[in-house]
């Protein structure tokens, strides 16, 4: 008997609580003998070639353009740009978001643009039965006759209509929902999933198909399934959101054939996803007339492109020994820090109040620019003291109360003003917080 760990594949003969190589726990599965045995085979097989053909030195590389290099277009702007323009034949793509999000609507968008410019589509659907996909599609609205659909949960099955046919783009989803039959273990295991995207990848490339699939996120964030799996891939867009707002991004994790730092932004509708073009659209509207203290606005960034946000903070007097502190959508370390400065510069007896903070719009932001929001809503809500909706914030706020210039602070200051917000504040308008909380709370 053998065993695989999840996270890095390394094999072991006997079962271990720490993976050695990438220290994960817990993570070791069993898999089946019969791969060591194709393994052993494979080995068996192997016939040594001339290796001094194979080893080349630097300057016996050179670039060659490959003419044979197909381009693919979905025409929709905000997906093209988001990798670089353009996908091209062969791509493997892995389209991983929690259930729910929004993915397999995104997928059947994108397989009506390909449909449009008469490319030949296989779509797997092996998730929801074809009625169900049938339905969504009349939803969508979109009319897509000449589209190969297939039902099957074998993958051989499906290795053998890719052979037998010709395709320009292929989905799968999802890939959780694939098995061989070589394997003996459930689909959507990691032995399965590997399996099943190693044959599909051999196929695709080989017939230089576009191909999306799908795969699920788990609830602690991870793509479900193997590490592998993200290594095999050339490319991975990951799909977020909170399932409870409209709002949906579009990021790239990793590209091989262009940029990862590109963001698109969406909106689901009762028709689909719409691409959002104006980011102040993400605000809810009603924020910006409730005058209440504790809503203060913040321009982040993901990649390099700057999005507004609202923060809420409420601070109310505790009726515990131990103060509550409660964060979503923001980091519970950060807002420790938070309170310990405020506590510290502006002289708040911080443990006196329970502190709740959020993020509005459902994603989590690594961004420390948005720490500079955080602080100016807790004051604001602890003072009762609004802040008026023309200003906006970002900066990263260091140990010392010292305002830190944030990546991408002349794009933000670009955003802010095209949005509206007549008075932003960074670090390039103060160096502290205390001057800061000065300023704002004595003339707002
Ligand atoms: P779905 O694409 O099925 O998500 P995933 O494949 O990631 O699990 O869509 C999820 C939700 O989107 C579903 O609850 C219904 C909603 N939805 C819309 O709001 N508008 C639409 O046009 C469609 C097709 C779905
Ligand atoms: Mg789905």
């Amino acid at each position: 008997m053998q065993y695989i760990c999840k996270q890095c594949k390394k094999t072991y003969t006997k079962w271990v609580g720490k993976c050695d190589n990438c220290g994960a726990w817990n993570s070791l599965e069993e898999i089946e003998s019969n791969l060591n045995y194709n393994y052993r085979k494979i080995q068996k097989d192997i016939k040594y070639t001339n290796t001094q053909t194979i080893i080349k030195k630097l300057s016996q590389i050179s670039e060659t353009k490959d003419s044979l290099t197909i381009e693919l277009y979905t025409n929709i702007s905000e997906i093209d740009n988001l990798v670089g323009g353009k996908f091209i034949a062969g791509q493997y793509i892995l389209l991983a978001g929690s259930p729910g999000i929004g993915k397999s609507t995104l997928c059947l968008q994108i397989l009506n643009s390909f449909y449009l410019q008469n490319k030949k589509i296989l779509y797997l659907a092996g998730e929801e039965s074809l009625i169900q996909i049938k339905n969504r599609i009349d939803r969508l609205g979109i009319k897509i006759d000449d589209v190969d659909f297939v039902e099957t949960r074998d993958v051989y099955q499906l290795i053998n209509i890719l052979e037998q046919n010709v395709y320009d783009v292929f989905f799968v989803d999802s890939i959780q929902t694939l098995y061989s039959p070589n394997i003996n273990s459930v689909p959507g295991s990691v032995s399965q999933v590997c399996e099943c995207a190693n044959l599909i990848m051999e196929i695709i490339k080989a017939k230089n198909i576009l191909t999306f699939i799908i795969g699920h996120i788990t609830k602690s964030g991870d793509i479900a399934g193997p590490m592998y799996l993200e290594h095999m891939v050339d490319t991975i867009l990951l799909f977020e959101g909170d399932r409870k707002s409209e709002a949906r991004y579009l990021k790239v994790i990793k590209n091989r054939f262009g940029p990862t730092d590109e963001l698109g932004i969406f909106r689901m509708t009762n028709k689909g996803l719409v691409s959002i073009k104006n980011t102040l659209d993400l605000i809810d509207s009603s924020s910006f007339d409730i005058k209440s203290p504790g809503i203060v606005f913040v321009m982040t960034a993901e990649g390099n492109r700057p999005i507004p946000l609202e923060v809420q903070a409420l601070a109310s007097r505790t009726f515990f020994s131990n103060p509550r502190r409660t964060a979503s959508n923001f980091d519970i370390n950060r807002l420790y820090i938070i309170l310990a400065l405020l506590e510290k510069k502006m002289h708040i007896a911080i443990n006196e109040y329970d502190i709740f903070i959020n993020i509005v719009g459902g994603i989590k932001y690594d961004d420390p620019g948005i720490d500079l929001g955080v602080l100016m809503s807790i004051y604001s809500s602890l003072k009762d003291f609004v802040v008026s909706r023309n200003k906006i914030f970002f900066g990263e706020v260091g140990l010392s109360g010292e305002i830190k210039k944030v990546y991408i602070e002349d794009k933000r200051i670009k955003e802010s003003n095209l949005l509206g917000f007549t008075e932003f504040f960074c670090s390039q308008t103060h160096k502290t917080v205390e001057k800061l909380i000065k300023d704002v709370f004595n003339r707002s």
